[in-house]
């Protein structure tokens, strides 16, 4: 019986893995996105339920199903209402706190698998691969957990940017520290658990150092590189236990967060060091303004209503200004107009506008605008100069042509939508201030751009009307 279990549990296992996979490949796309979720949570699901009903240790069938089912109960409910609760806008914390927890399960996998290691085998030899697996767990799950409730805490507007001189020596020295006591717990042999508890709390104290400078805007950087972080601790578990799901989740979840941390850091054309101790050389972001003796042409509503009813093709650029200004709904009511006066209208969604890796595909979605009118960058810039007018809508950076002109811009290098190729260019926003990066963008002083400034979503209310009435 039990030989037939164990081989039902493999299959579990398999298919477990393999919905990992599908659901991960599901989650690439906007139009599969939310089957690929469910899918994957199914696999879960069964990995979990499989593991409580025919996983044996030492013979035996797991016991504690009370405090087991009593966790997953106060977890479910506590999960759906958050994620019930959740503004769209609030996402990037709540992903941060689901990621805290995840780390902080392997770190306490860690705990308690070496308090049974010391149960079994007492400590006289440590220096073994199990005993390095729970050190290397426990480090890297710590970490994920106290840096992700930081980021939870300063997305949340509750926790501010912290600095101090010397900060990097000091956060050298503290991670120094964490790894001195792991090393010297394989190496001397300890024969009581609390060795392990100082470690803890000292990558507690790392993992909070860790993320405490970093800025806001970069916060979606470093919450994906501690998503990495936790994927690479739950496989680490994975390896303790023995358990395939567990390793190939926590692989496919350490690997998707290093492959989305570098995609970020590319296309904004920054180093990930540069990002983790961006603040210390902290630039601008809300100043600037001063146009010089520059000029710029500006156009009303009933300008750009008779250029956007009058043209073949319209693409919209959507940015984060968009998004602050929550005009996502009116938006697709302003395509919508065009679409039924025969115009063609394309959304360029660049790989970072706004502030978390695809916020403008889940604010567009919101709002259901149809993913078949969405364009990648790669897919929409050869079609610019076929286009007539460009409505850039509360974007900045990522329409910058000084990432492709000027190699002493801090953007130069970054990939944009090529705007400029378009024979008219509409830019919507409040001010001639600047974007995330802090520089000026020569876009809104070429001759065939105007700027029609208010906050989004009035001005988009405003353009709609003087559309429906041409
Ligand atoms: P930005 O370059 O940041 O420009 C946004 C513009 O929106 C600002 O210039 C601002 O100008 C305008 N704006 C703000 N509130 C507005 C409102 N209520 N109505 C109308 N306009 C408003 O945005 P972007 O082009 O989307 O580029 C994103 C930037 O963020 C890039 O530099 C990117 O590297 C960075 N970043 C992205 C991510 C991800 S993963 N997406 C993560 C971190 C950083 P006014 O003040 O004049 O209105």
């Amino acid at each position: 019986m039990s030989f037939i279990q164990q081989h039902i549990l493999e299959i579990i296992y398999l298919i477990g893995s393999v919905t990992f996979v599908l659901g991960l490949k599901m989650l690439s796309k906007p139009n599969t996105a939310r089957r690929g979720n469910l899918i994957a949570a199914f696999g879960m699901t069964i990995a979990v339920v499989g593991t409580i009903l025919f996983h044996k240790q030492d013979g035996e069938p797991i016991g504690n199903l009370a405090w087991i089912f009593g966790g997953i109960a106060v977890g479910t409910i506590i999960g759906t209402l958050m994620a019930k609760r959740v503004k769209m806008t609030a996402m990037p914390q709540m992903v941060s706190f689901f990621n805290g927890m995840g780390g902080a399960c392997a770190a306490l996998i860690s705990m308690v698998e070496f308090d049974h290691y010391l149960a079994l085998h007492g400590g006289a030899s440590l220096m073994n691969g199990e005993i390095l697996t729970m050190l290397a767990g426990l480090l890297i799950g710590s970490v994920s957990f106290s840096g992700s409730m930081i980021a939870y805490g300063k997305l949340e507007g509750k926790i501010n940017d912290f600095i101090f001189p010397m900060q990097h020596i000091v956060n050298l020295l503290v991670f120094a520290a964490t790894v001195g006591v792991g090393v010297w717990i394989m190496v001397a042999g300890v024969e009581a658990s609390w060795p392990i508890y100082v470690m803890f709390a000292i990558a507690l104290f790392y993992g909070v150092l860790f993320v405490m400078p970093i800025g806001g805007a970069d916060m979606p950087v470093v919450i994906s590189l501690l998503n990495s972080f936790t994927g690479i601790a739950a496989a680490f578990g994975g390896f303790l236990y023995n358990n395939p799901v567990m390793l190939t989740g926590g692989i496919l979840v350490g690997s998707a967060g290093t492959i989305l941390t570098i995609l970020m850091c590319n296309a904004m054309n920054r180093s990930l060091t540069n990002v983790l101790i961006g603040a210390f050389s902290a630039k601008g972001g809300a100043g600037g303004g001063d146009t010089g003796d520059k000029t710029y042409r500006e156009a009303t509503a009933t300008d750009v209503a008779i250029m956007c009813s009058y043209a073949q093709q319209v693409v919209i650029v959507p940015g984060y200004g968009l998004a602050v200004a929550q005009a996502q709904h009116t938006v697709h009511e302003l395509e919508k107009v065009l679409t039924d006066k025969g115009v063609e209208v394309k959304y360029a969604v660049h790989p970072v506008a706004g502030r978390m890796p695809g916020h403008m595909n889940v604010l567009l979605a919101e709002a259901d605008v149809p993913y078949d009118k969405l364009y990648e960058m790669e897919e929409i810039n050869p079609s610019f100069p076929q286009t007539d007018v460009v409505l850039v809508i509360g974007a900045n950076d990522v329409v910058n042509p000084a990432a492709e002109n000027d190699p002493n811009s801090p953007i130069y290098g970054m990939p944009i939508l090529k705007v400029t190729e378009a024979k008219q260019t509409i830019v919507l926003k409040r001010s001639m201030r600047v974007g995330y990066a802090g520089i000026d963008n020569e876009l809104f002083y070429m001759p065939k751009t105007q700027m029609f400034f208010g906050d989004a979503k009035d001005s988009l209310q405003k353009l709609l009307e003087e559309v429906k009435a041409v």
